[in-house]
């Protein structure tokens, strides 16, 4: 029931470094490709990253002032989302209604990976800690691309209890 898996997703910090199926990668990219978007624009790209290119890849982007996310480079796989080049189409539609509809849109892919992992019993974490400036020169990115976030995926080697949420109350507002 999708409630359950809402409630069985929590943020994961601790992973296994057992390697995750082909299989299981594949229908968890799967599940974000079918995700909305604004104009139905798909405005992303994931980059997959396992093994060596990963380890080198968190090495990079996990220092500095970023180094209190380096525990990521645990988890077995890590999904860099890339914010692709606007089209004129939604650069006009983002100015008209003063929003990015293109960050909403990843956010929405995002969750449709996180949400499969869960699903297939994974642990995941969102990852918005890291130096955006390496993670582009390491990752050759185009102009007009950006890497907005990281999603790591493994097997969980912790059971977090629930975090504290803001009350229903304190979020919703019912109005008629
Ligand atoms: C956009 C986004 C960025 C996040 N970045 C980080 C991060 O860099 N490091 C980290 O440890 N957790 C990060 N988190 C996880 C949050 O801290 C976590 O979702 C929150 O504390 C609630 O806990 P829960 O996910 O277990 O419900 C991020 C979550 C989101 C949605």
């Amino acid at each position: 029931m999708f409630e359950e898996l809402v409630k069985k997703r929590k943020s994961i910090r601790k992973f296994k470094e057992n390697p995750i199926e082909r299989e299981k990668i594949e229908k968890i990219l799967q599940c974000a490709r079918l995700s909305p978007s604004a104009c139905n624009s798909q405005p992303y790209k994931f980059i997959v990253m396992s093994g060596e290119y990963k380890n080198k890849f968190c090495d990079s982007v996990f220092t500095g002032m970023f180094s209190s996310c380096s525990f990521v480079k645990k988890a077995p796989l890590i999904i860099a989302m890339i914010r692709t080049k606007t089209s004129l189409k939604m650069k006009i539609g983002n100015m008209v209604c003063d929003t990015d509809f293109s960050l909403i849109d990843l956010g929405i892919a995002g969750e449709h990976m996180v949400l499969a992992a869960t699903d297939m019993g994974l642990g995941s974490l969102w990852v918005g800690w890291f130096d955006r400036k390496k993670a582009f020169e390491f990752l050759n990115l185009k102009k007009g691309e950006n890497i907005e976030i990281i999603i790591a995926i493994g097997e969980k080697d912790e059971e977090p209890n629930e975090r504290k949420k803001k009350s229903f109350e304190d979020i919703v507002e019912f109005r008629s």
